[in-house]
């Protein structure tokens, strides 16, 4: 396969080449999925930490390194873009690189704001090309499971959800580019709260959010409280001009509702926790991973004879779950079926994050775009 061109045609080049850009955990992590996923290679790679990127090149063997995005992508023999980069840079990197026809897979979230997310989407659909992002959270084997659970009806109809994401103490870089408004588009809610939202509405089976009222607060980060110990970051220096905590409550278009709520910091129980639950006419589900636990996460709630019983399933969940969306993402690419895979669906997360803001600024209910 080439880079250039419009069709889409499965195809059957041995090798997608790959053009990495980022050097922090998203890039790293990119950088190893494509590494040890067969039928890719990474060619190229980008971030301004010159020691990191030459010891990444170095033991990861890629030949290509450069110290500015736009000089990877300029590079006409990439099948891939893909971006770890802070939030405000997915959309001039997914522009440029699907403009000149590679398959883009982009960190959430999408974009810092829906109206830049909704022209990636376009030009991904202009240019019949694949934009992918890195939902990684989604793909856990408790969350699959749970998924089949809800698909095979034993809760009956779910009339609320609650998704959230909660830190005790954990703003990633406090003055780092997390927390910009300009370079991240907002704090917990965008970062973590982005990843609880993508479980709900795929756990419900993509129900559209119709209606937002939220609120969200700033209330230790301004004042130096709650940072992540060790956080290390790109481009510190800023504010704390971003909340430390979101809640908000949505309405779906199947008629039920979901209470959507990150925190990065706060005086409360939670260390690192995300809570999804499910509440159904006939049964429910909670799906608690403390501090990114990987065993004894879920339970199922639900009545026997009439006496209430708890199901406790045994789900292992490996690691690796960037490993299996960029394995999807490959998949796809490989396909040649582009055209279902413009990363509308992160949109439309996106629109709802936007919804929140606006929701939290102005003290009412916003519709969603
Ligand atoms: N899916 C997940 O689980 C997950 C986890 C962490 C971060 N993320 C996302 O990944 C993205 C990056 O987060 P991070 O924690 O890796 O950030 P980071 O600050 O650790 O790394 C950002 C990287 O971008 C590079 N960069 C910045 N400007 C550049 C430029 N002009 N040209 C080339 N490179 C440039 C920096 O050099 C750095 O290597 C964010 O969008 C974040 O939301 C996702």
């Amino acid at each position: 396969m080439t880079s250039t061109g419009s069709a889409s045609a499965p195809t059957d080049s041995p090798m997608l080449r790959v053009g990495v850009i980022g050097l922090g955990f998203a890039g790293t992590t990119h950088l190893d999925a494509f590494t040890a996923l067969p039928g890719a290679e990474v060619v190229a790679l980008a971030g301004q930490e010159r020691e990191r990127l030459e010891e990444l090149g170095a033991t990861r063997g890629v030949p290509n390194l450069y110290e500015h995005w736009e000089d990877l992508v300029a590079r006409d023999d990439l099948d891939i873009v893909s971006i770890g980069t802070p939030n405000a840079l997915h959309h001039p990197i997914a522009i440029a690189a699907l403009a000149s026809g590679k398959h883009v897979f982009c960190e959430k979230p999408l974009a810092s704001t829906g109206e830049l997310a909704a022209e990636m989407v376009a030009a991904a659909r202009d240019a019949n090309r694949v934009l992918e992002i890195a939902f990684n959270h989604r793909r856990r084997a408790d969350v699959q499971y749970l998924k089949r659970y809800i698909d095979t009806g034993p809760l009956g109809s779910i009339y609320h959800t609650k998704a959230m994401w909660t830190r005790r103490r954990g703003i990633p870089g406090l003055g780092s580019w997390f927390t910009s408004k300009a370079l991240a588009g907002g704090g917990p809610l965008i970062d973590l709260g982005s990843h609880v939202l993508d479980i709900g509405l795929h756990l419900l089976g993509e129900p559209r959010v119709t209606s937002v009222s939220a609120v969200t607060y700033s209330e230790l980060g301004k004042h130096g409280r709650g940072g992540a110990r060790g956080a290390k970051t790109t481009g510190s220096g800023h504010e704390f001009e971003v909340e430390d905590f979101a809640s908000a409550l949505l309405r779906l278009d199947n008629g039920s509702s979901m209470q959507l709520e990150a925190s990065w910091a706060g005086y409360t129980k939670d260390f690192d926790d995300i809570a999804i639950e499910v509440m159904g006419g006939t049964g429910g589900a909670r799906l608690f991973i403390e501090n990114y636990a990987t065993d004894d996460t879920l339970r199922m709630y639900t009545d026997v004879e009439g006496e209430p019983v708890i199901i406790t399933p045994e789900v292992h969940v490996p690691h690796g779950h960037h490993r299996a969306v960029i394995e999807e993402f490959l998949a796809t690419v490989r396909s040649g079926l582009w055209n279902t895979s413009y990363g509308e669906y992160a949109l439309h997360r996106s629109r709802v994050l936007d919804a929140v803001y606006e929701s939290a600024r102005e003290g009412r209910e916003v519709s969603v775009a």
